[in-house]
């Protein structure tokens, strides 16, 4: 049976996940709005794979014996600047999701609570991939700046990412 602290924390990472996936679904549609296909893609891919987040926190939460309570989802924000402005707010979101898994981690060590501690180490390989994967955009983004006919190339190349349930690969 899972502490109710632990439960409490656990339940917001499901509304935070949520939030993340919404935000990216935004995104998507900011980036289809401006006939950027591959853009709008690769942020449909994050939207699946943060929905997979929630699911997983959900899917803990129940299978701990403790009761899933869903919260409202703020509205995030609906229009960029720029294909940079966007990657950047992106991995700022990745960097505070890093935060709060952490935070997690924390808690579930103050509680003596192994088996949420283990679980959470999956999420923690997984920022690291988040923020990863989000710098190297940015960083052939930052590079596009003066060679902004580059843009359509990343796009055609972001417009190819496909979403891999991780259980598939054996988690
Ligand atoms: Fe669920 Fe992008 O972290």
């Amino acid at each position: 049976m899972i502490g109710k602290k632990m439960e409490k924390a656990l339940n917001g990472q499901v509304n935070a996940e949520l939030y993340s996936a919404y935000l990216y679904l935004s995104m998507a549609a900011w980036f289809e709005s401006k006939n950027l296909s591959g853009f709008a893609n690769w942020m449909c891919v994050q939207f699946q794979e943060e929905q997979f987040h929630a699911m997983k926190f959900y899917d803990y939460i129940l299978e701990r014996g403790g009761t899933v309570t869903l919260t409202a989802i703020e509205a995030p924000q609906t229009a960029w600047n720029s294909p940079l402005d966007a990657m950047e707010a992106t991995l700022e979101h990745e960097q505070k999701v890093t935060g709060l898994i952490n935070d997690l981690v924390y808690l579930a060590r103050n509680e003596k609570d192994n088996a949420s501690e283990i679980f959470l180490q999956w999420f923690v390989t997984e920022q690291v991939e988040e923020e990863d994967n989000v710098n190297t955009i940015l960083g052939q983004l930052e590079w596009i700046k003066d060679h902004p006919q580059a843009l359509f190339g990343l796009n055609k190349e972001l417009g190819q990412r496909t979403f891999t349930p991780p259980a598939a690969e054996g988690d």
